[in-house]
């Protein structure tokens, strides 16, 4: 069982946007160590498997979270990148999935983990199942840092999640505000005057 965090005690670290992060929800430290657990589970998993685990990240939200991940496993894995686009500056799903870059390599008859960031409304990711799933891999898990479990509306089977949030707009360990704050290495939120100021409103 995964555990919902929503705490606002930590004091938030100093970073390069100045006071734009208003609060820590997930630290550092807790984000490490989640991310060995799911590591170990996924290693544990796949250990006997014939060929190489290939894993499949989704640009670019999921990168810091793929090479953390990917240096934790103990059996060899392959890395393959996907870019599909869903949001804009906004911050609600459109619905709208578009893929910007496909994989370099055939996933058929191979065992694939999508390594996601976060499952908001689960649209983009149930879409980009179905696509995977057409290409005849041999096994098709995802494993997803964060999930707002209030929000989902498609139905997603997950091998594992790191963190259930309440449902709010995160940053930072990758996740953007219009393309900012992904270098944080915690997860936080935002003042709410940032949203208003970037989005020029
Ligand atoms: P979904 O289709 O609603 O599940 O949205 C999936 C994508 O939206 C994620 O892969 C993120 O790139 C982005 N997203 C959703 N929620 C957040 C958030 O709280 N902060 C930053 N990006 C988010
Ligand atoms: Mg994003």
């Amino acid at each position: 069982m995964t555990k919902l965090y929503d705490h606002k005690d930590y004091n938030v670290p100093a970073n390069r946007y100045g006071d734009d992060v208003e609060a820590v929800l997930i630290p550092e430290d807790a984000l490490q160590a989640r991310v060995q657990e799911l590591a170990d589970m996924v290693s544990e998993k796949y250990k006997d498997s014939e060929q190489d685990l290939m894993l499949v990240c989704v640009l670019k939200g999921a990168v810091f979270f793929l090479t953390d991940f990917a240096r934790k496993l103990t059996i060899p894995c392959e890395m393959e990148f996907m870019a599909v686009s869903s949001y804009g500056n906004s911050t609600t799903s459109s619905g709208v999935v578009r893929i910007l870059k496909d994989l370099d390599k055939e996933i058929e008859g191979r065992d694939v983990l999508v390594v996601e960031d976060i499952i908001d409304s689960g649209l983009t990711l149930s879409w980009l199942l179905k696509n995977l799933k057409g290409r005849g891999p041999k096994s098709l898990e995802v494993v997803t840092l964060l999930r707002k479990p209030e929000v989902q509306t498609a139905k997603i089977d997950l091998l594992d999640v790191g963190f259930d949030i309440p449902n709010e707009f995160v940053v930072g360990y990758g996740l953007d505000f219009a393309e900012r704050y992904r270098d944080i290495p915690y997860v936080g939120t935002l003042h709410p005057n940032v949203y208003s100021e970037l989005l020029g409103l």
